[in-house]
């Protein structure tokens, strides 16, 4: 017989091993998940939700679909696209730019591949039928709380910038925004009418600590895939919302110890990236800071028509991928729109929702190729180079995609 000494000692052994259990998985289910990189396990076949949008988004989804069932052949796996309406498009069909079975759609598919929304002929409707509060629904509805815009100097286009080659050269920045919260979906808002007549406008500018916390982590894990930089951009010396978003920043920076951490004002960074981008590796920031950072950073790689997107949320969620630019409504229907941004935005969603690293990295070169050749559309054209439009550029990723040792 155990000694009632014996017995407790057995009992707190067992009691010991039960919470090094528990904390051993809670640990490694906290490291997995977060360290997760990809929210569809590997397949022979994937659901794509096709959302070509309006103006030159139909254009540039067709000549983007070749070159990424090319690359899926290449690699052993077929797409099932499926279209939906978002935006005008789904304004003058279904009265509403973000339909229910547009969402419906999104939620059963593997990945959300979007060109781009908006044009002349809504830009009087009232808001709640305008194109842009599609998108602002369809992020919000779908969660998809973190922003990746990637602003990367492409050596065969360094001239196309504005800014000098010296200044540019080598660039590789990373902008990770909020785009579920802050300013953007804040209450109170609205235009309200006080008691001596004059009207009065207003929006809310706010964080909570989780949705600050949760961008962080974000950005701190995809600078450590990077340069384990992260530059968290803020207001702090004028707004409360930012005061909070630095404490929160300071505090989850914490958990990665080996990136390193800074701050600046909004306003220094806008023109930091002007003056020396390439101090920049991650920039973290919220919604409307990200949105007018991100359109700054694209003028740095030359036009915003090579520029990708991904919007990612809770990893069991299908993320969304389209490009920066919006859609041109005065290039639309002519054949003279660059689909790179597009393409591109597929290497995105191969890369970030579909497990295949690989053929992101093939397209990426397909794009690189095809530049090296010399082709270029309006946006990107100089002197020397082979001026095509939209479908062309589209065939020679295709073709550079097909001629891939
Ligand atoms: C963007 C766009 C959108 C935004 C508009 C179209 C609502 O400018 O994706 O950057 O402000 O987020
Ligand atoms: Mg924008």
């Amino acid at each position: 017989m155990m000694s009632q000494l014996q017995q407790l000692s057995v009992c707190f052994l067992v009691y010991c091993c039960v919470v090094v259990i528990i904390s051993y998985k809670t640990i490694n289910y906290r490291v997995s998940s977060s360290s997760k990189a990809y929210a569809v396990p590997v397949k022979s076949e994937y659901n794509i939700a096709l959302l070509p949008g309006d103006g030159i988004g139909p254009e540039i989804i067709s000549a983007a679909l070749p070159s990424l069932i090319a690359i899926g052949k290449k690699n052993g796996f077929e797409f099932k696209f499926q279209e939906g309406d978002i935006g005008g498009i789904a304004i003058d069909r279904h009265n509403d730019p973000f339909p229910n079975e547009t969402f419906e759609l999104c939620k059963n598919s593997d990945s959300v591949l979007l060109a781009c929304i908006g044009g002349y002929k809504w830009d009087d409707n009232p808001r709640e039928l305008r194109p842009e509060t599609g998108l602002l629904k369809m992020r919000k509805s779908m969660g998809l709380f973190a922003n990746l815009r990637p602003a990367k100097v492409i050596p065969q286009l360094i001239d196309a910038s504005t800014l000098k080659k010296e200044v540019i050269e080598g660039v590789d920045i990373m902008v990770v925004r909020e785009l579920t919260g802050g300013i953007y979906f804040g209450t109170p808002k609205g235009i309200e009418t006080l008691p001596n007549g004059v009207r009065r406008g207003f929006s809310t500018g706010a964080y909570t600590e989780p949705e600050i916390e949760r961008i962080t982590r974000v950005a701190m894990e995809i600078a450590m895939k990077r340069n384990s930089r992260v530059c968290s951009v803020d207001k702090a010396n004028v707004l409360d919302v930012s005061a909070l978003w630095r404490e929160v920043v300071i505090n989850t920076a914490k958990d990665y110890p080996t990136v390193e951490l800074s701050h600046m004002y909004v306003d220094n960074c806008a023109m930091q990236l002007i003056r020396n981008p390439r101090q920049f590796d991650t920039i973290v920031c919220g919604n409307m800071f990200g949105d007018i950072l991100s359109d700054e950073s694209s003028m740095l790689v030359g036009s915003l028509g090579m520029l990708p997107s991904a919007s990612i949320g809770d990893l069991s969620q299908p993320g969304l991928f389209e490009p920066c630019h919006g859609s041109a409504p005065k290039l639309a229907g002519q054949d003279k729109a660059n689909p790179l941004a597009q393409i591109l935005s597929a290497a995105m969603m191969l890369r970030y929702d579909l497990s295949q690293p690989v053929a992101a990295d093939q397209l990426e070169r397909a794009v690189e190729i095809v530049l090296d050749k010399g082709f270029r559309t309006g946006d990107i054209h100089q002197p020397g180079c082979t001026l095509v439009g939209c479908k062309r550029m589209g065939e020679e990723v295709e073709k550079a995609v097909n001629e891939m040792m």
